[in-house]
């Protein structure tokens, strides 16, 4: 095959991977130029979730049809979105960890993701950066979504279940982890994604309540609020452990499965 039917071959993988996504969003069509051109394939289970239809121009941002949906009110009685949660958040000194850190790392990433990756807490990158899974962990996820499961990282949610990070990189502690949950929680509610991922665990335990460790739970189909819950590895075990990378895809490709995605061959 020459390099440049090897690069046409690249573009239409990816527009396909872009489309599969854009249709477990729940969109149904695009417009393409003049005409609308329906997305033409059996829809899977997810496109029946309510997402909002969206219009996608090339070149353009993702444009809401309908109005943003707002879902549960906070506790201030505001509409629960992401802009909102942050603000309620504001300067916090909640818990003791305000007092070591850079920046509060709120999360990032689609507000309309049907994929949320939650993890621990910020490291040292991430609280420099304001931004979660910027380090070398990062860069690790950033391949599993990217080169793994061929999407975008802005097009799915990252966040962490606590925002500022513990020291020398320890785990949350326990009153930390209460000060700071309920955003996390928030912030699942106003995406209110198809599915997602927890990383380690810290957010397997503290999101599903149990005391069960990530070995026993990774790869089980877990349910938080509703929405399917796949507990892996987190990205610095992997670090630590290449080896249990072939668990990772296990799990990953399954999410892609339950988001009728195609799952790439390779890995
Ligand atoms: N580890 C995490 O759990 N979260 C980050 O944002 C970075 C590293």
């Amino acid at each position: 095959m020459s390099d440049i039917q090897k690069q046409f071959l690249d573009i239409l993988t990816d527009v396909r991977a872009h489309l599969e996504y854009q249709r477990a969003l729940g969109v149904k069509s695009i417009e393409a130029g003049a005409p609308n051109i329906q997305i033409p394939v059996v829809q899977p289970a997810v496109a029946s979730l309510p997402k909002e239809q969206i219009i996608l121009t090339p070149g353009a941002p993702p444009v809401a049809k309908e109005p943003e949906k707002t879902v549960a009110p906070s506790q201030t009685g505001q509409p629960l979105t992401l802009e909102s949660i942050r603000e309620e958040i504001g300067d916090c000194r909640r818990c003791k960890l305000h007092k070591g850190r850079t920046n509060i790392v709120f999360g990032e990433g689609n507000p309309k993701a049907v994929i949320v990756f939650v993890g621990e807490g910020p490291g040292f990158e991430e609280d420099q950066q304001g931004r979660p899974f910027v380090g070398a962990a990062g860069q690790l996820l950033t391949d599993i979504i990217e080169k793994g499961m061929n999407i975008k990282r802005a097009e799915v949610y990252i966040c962490n279940i606590v925002k500022c990070r513990p020291p020398n990189n320890r785990n949350p502690e326990p009153d930390e982890v209460e000060s700071c949950i309920g955003f996390v929680k928030q912030q699942i509610r106003a995406i209110h994604p198809t599915v997602i991922v927890t990383l380690g665990n810290v957010p397997t335990q503290n999101l599903l309540n149990t005391k069960q460790g990530i070995t026993k739970l990774r790869g089980v189909w877990q349910e938080y609020e509703g929405i399917p819950v796949m507990p892996t590895f987190h990205p610095s075990y992997l670090l630590r452990s290449p080896g249990e990378k072939k668990w990772v895809w296990v799990d990953i490709k399954n999410v892609l499965k339950k988001l009728g995605m195609q799952v790439p061959t390779k890995g």
